[in-house]
């Protein structure tokens, strides 16, 4: 069995490709980077490829049985760089699909992704599910946050906390976002369900994975908080999000893209939750509870 990773020095890929490794012991793993020099390989994994989808020739990484699409962009703001990463790589998928050996596809998309979201990311990733899910033998995924070593929230999260200690304790944010809740995905969990996935006619076809708990932001917030002396743990100060919506826009995201983007104040101003039943059905388990990643990683 020869299984490809594409953004195989991702995140996801890093606990993805382990899991395959222990699975399907026989399996050459192979994963593919824009960037080899800069990129490690992850536990695993055979061989982790220069390839950039745009520029290289994609019968250059030969046949597969199953390629895993693990390509995202989350930190960039401006709509082109969804669009290539997400639509243009799943419409270079299709166009080399049978350069490749006609290989089962599984899509790493995200929850929410929807063609008509509002926000560019979960837009663009919904525009891309919809170019795979014409084709057969497609599994598209669609996890909540995964929680992995340096998951983007947890960076976030603890920034926010320092900018809490230097205005003290007069950081305003909007109510909406402190009500938002999410619901995470451990790792491991996301990396069975990609698991299961290679197996044909996994079900269901288009799954949404979200963990067990639903998590205000305010709750997480807190946590980080806890750890920053001089805050005492008090909360930021809740404003309405119309009195704060032009300094989010200009006054944050546009001065300091590097904090947080437009597109990522607009993610956590929505709930971003689903019911359990896909999740259940993949793993053939209960997902497990986030509550002590959450404690260990917002309090060290
Ligand atoms: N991590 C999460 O909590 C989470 C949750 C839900 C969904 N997802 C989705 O799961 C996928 C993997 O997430 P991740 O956390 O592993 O992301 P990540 O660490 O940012 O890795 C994504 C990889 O995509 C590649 N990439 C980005 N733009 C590209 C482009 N235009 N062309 C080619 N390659 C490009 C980069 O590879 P190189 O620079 O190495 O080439 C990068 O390493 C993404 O689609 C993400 O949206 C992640």
């Amino acid at each position: 069995m020869r299984i490809g990773i594409l953004g195989g020095a991702g995140q996801l890929a890093l606990v993805i490709s382990p899991a395959l490794r222990k699975r399907f012991p026989q399996a050459e793993i192979i994963g593919t980077t824009r960037n080899s020099k800069a990129a490690r390989k992850a536990p695993g994994m055979d061989r982790l490829l220069e390839f950039d989808p745009y520029y290289f020739d994609w019968q250059s990484l030969g046949r597969f049985d199953v390629l895993i699409n693990a390509i995202g962009q989350f930190r960039r703001s401006d709509d082109d760089c969804f669009e290539r990463a997400h639509m243009g790589i799943s419409s270079l998928i299709i166009a080399s699909r049978s350069l490749l050996g006609t290989p089962r596809l599984i899509q790493i998309s995200a929850l929410g992704a929807d063609p008509e979201h509002p926000t560019p990311f979960l837009r663009t990733k919904g525009q891309a599910d919809a170019i795979l899910a014409r084709e057969s033998d497609v599994q598209i995924l669609r996890p909540s946050i995964v929680c992995t070593p340096k998951t983007e929230l947890v960076q976030r999260l603890r920034l926010l906390g320092r900018v809490e200690r230097w205005l003290g304790g007069q950081l305003p944010l909007p109510r909406e976002m402190m009500r938002s809740c999410i619901q995470p995905l451990l790792a491991d969990d996301l990396a069975k369900a990609v698991v299961q996935s290679c197996l044909p006619n996994a079900a269901p076809r288009i799954a949404e994975l979200a963990g067990p708990e639903r998590i205000s932001l305010r709750r997480l917030l807190a946590l980080a908080l806890k750890n920053v002396a001089q805050s005492k743990g008090r909360l930021p100060r809740e404003v309405s999000l119309r009195a704060i919506q032009p300094f989010l826009r200009y006054g944050l995201a546009e001065r300091f893209p590097s904090l947080i983007t437009y597109n990522q104040i607009q993610l956590l101003l929505r709930d971003n939750t689903s019911s359990r039943d896909d999740t259940l059905t993949l793993l053939g388990y209960r997902p497990r509870s986030t509550l002590a990643y959450w404690q260990q990683a917002l309090q060290s």
